[in-house]
């Protein structure tokens, strides 16, 4: 089976394409290295720096004997993603190709506009692609658990039973998204279930919680097969976040009271989702849609849970909380269904003190490289210039 990892040079894309390519499957990678463009624009860095993707892939292909197909381009350029579909003829289409930050996305028109724009018309662009030339190919697209906010009721998986006026109906679930990146994604979702409507095209939408983890046993076969790790405020997600300050010797800094809840899920888990949603794919016509993620926190607990395994491995830090760059709910409801997966066989590896216990060991390798002044919060989403003085 022929599968097509869209953003394979991603922190997600690249252990994925590694685990699938494992697993037997044929891999093909895309990507137009944007993240590395945006990484350069924002002064910041992967902790651990990387080999370009296409010495990555030789390493791997030295390590296995196993080959990964390359091609360098954007899907907002029509006519590069109509020849590499073309070409490919992929079965499988894992969709990661997007700018996730959303931060990135809130710094200022220019920036939220290219998410839009490079987001939307690359996935569009990409629908159009399959309909030519793979319609009956399995789109995987990753979308997230922000496109649904907080509402103040359970969050269904994609769709909701509404009865009005003595009618019924399953409707998708209103969004009600934070950041101009996570309205990207409910763009996409929207293009997504319309094209499998309208032109039978088959989609998983999987709603994925945010990602910790820094390895997966394909990227500890070889130094020089490692994913990227980000600790900065604009790629950096909270976790990352949290280790990298404690290593440092810096607060670890919580946004508002810390009481927001969010869906989290290990990296490993990731990967074991998009194996069953490749592995039992949707049928013609129909857009499934998945909430990916194994567990949720709030951010102030996960400062904790960091605090507390640094002071057993003898590291003492503190919090800092500081004003909430972000628009958002502090206190709220916060219960989204997550049995789509369970039901297909994921085995959830939970957050546990071990695994915090290995991301502090390797982030305290590469200590000297953190730059702590790239973790604290400079884009605000409230019209403030986009400057922030933080404040207690
Ligand atoms: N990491 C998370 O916690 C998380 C959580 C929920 C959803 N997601 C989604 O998963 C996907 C992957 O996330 P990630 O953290 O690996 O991001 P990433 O930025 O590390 O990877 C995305 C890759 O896609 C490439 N890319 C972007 N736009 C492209 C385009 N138009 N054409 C070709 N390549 C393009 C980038 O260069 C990058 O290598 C994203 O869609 C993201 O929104 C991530």
């Amino acid at each position: 089976m022929k599968i097509l990892v869209l953003g394979g040079d991603g922190y997600l894309g690249w252990p994925t394409s590694l685990f699938l390519s494992v697993k037997g499957y044929e891999i093909y990678i895309i990507d137009d290295f944007s993240k590395r463009k945006i990484e350069l624009e924002e002064g910041v860095i992967p902790l651990e720096s990387l080999l370009p993707l296409q010495e990555r892939i030789k390493v791997w292909e030295k390590s296995t004997g196993r080959a990964i197909g390359i091609h360098v381009g954007s899907l907002t350029n029509h006519r590069f993603i109509y020849a590499a579909l073309e070409e490919i003829q992929p079965d499988v289409i894992v969709h990661f190709a997007e700018q996730p930050s959303a931060p990135y996305s809130m710094k200022g028109r220019s920036q939220a506009v290219y998410t839009q724009s490079n987001n939307v018309i690359g996935t569009l662009n990409l629908l159009f692609a399959m309909r030519s030339y793979c319609p009956n190919a399995h789109l995987v697209k990753l979308g997230t658990l922000g496109e649904y906010g907080t509402p103040n009721i359970d969050i269904e998986e994609g769709y909701i039973k509404i009865q009005h006026k003595g009618r019924e109906d399953l409707l998708p679930f209103p969004k009600q998204p934070f950041s101009f990146y996570h309205l990207s994604k409910v763009h996409d979702s929207n293009n997504i279930m319309f094209a499998c409507r309208v032109w039978g095209l088959r989609a998983t939408d999987l709603n994925q919680g945010v990602v910790y983890g820094i390895d997966t046993a394909e990227t500890r076969m070889d130094p020089d097969l490692k994913t990227s790790f980000h600790y900065d405020s604009i790629f950096g997600t909270a976790l990352n976040r949290f280790v990298a300050q404690l290593v440092c010797g810096v607060p670890l800094t919580v946004y508002g009271s810390g009481r927001q809840e969010r869906g989290i899920i290990n990296l490993i888990d990731t990967m074991q989702c998009i194996q069953l949603a490749i592995e039992n794919p949707a049928s013609r016509g129909e857009c499934r849609i998945f909430n990916q993620f194994t567990e949720s926190h709030s951010i102030l607990g996960l400062a904790k849970k960091v605090l507390s395994v640094g002071k057993n491995m003898g590291i003492n830090g503190t919090v800092e909380h500081i004003r909430n760059p972000r628009v958002e709910q502090e206190d709220h409801y916060y219960n989204p269904v997550h049995t789509k997966l369970v039901e297909l066989g994921l085995e959830p590896h939970f957050l546990s003190e071990k695994i915090i216990e290995g991301m502090i060991n390797r982030v305290t390798n590469s200590r000297e490289a953190i730059n702590t002044e790239t973790i604290r919060p400079k884009i605000a989403w409230t019209m403030e210039k986009n400057r922030l003085t933080i404040a207690r």
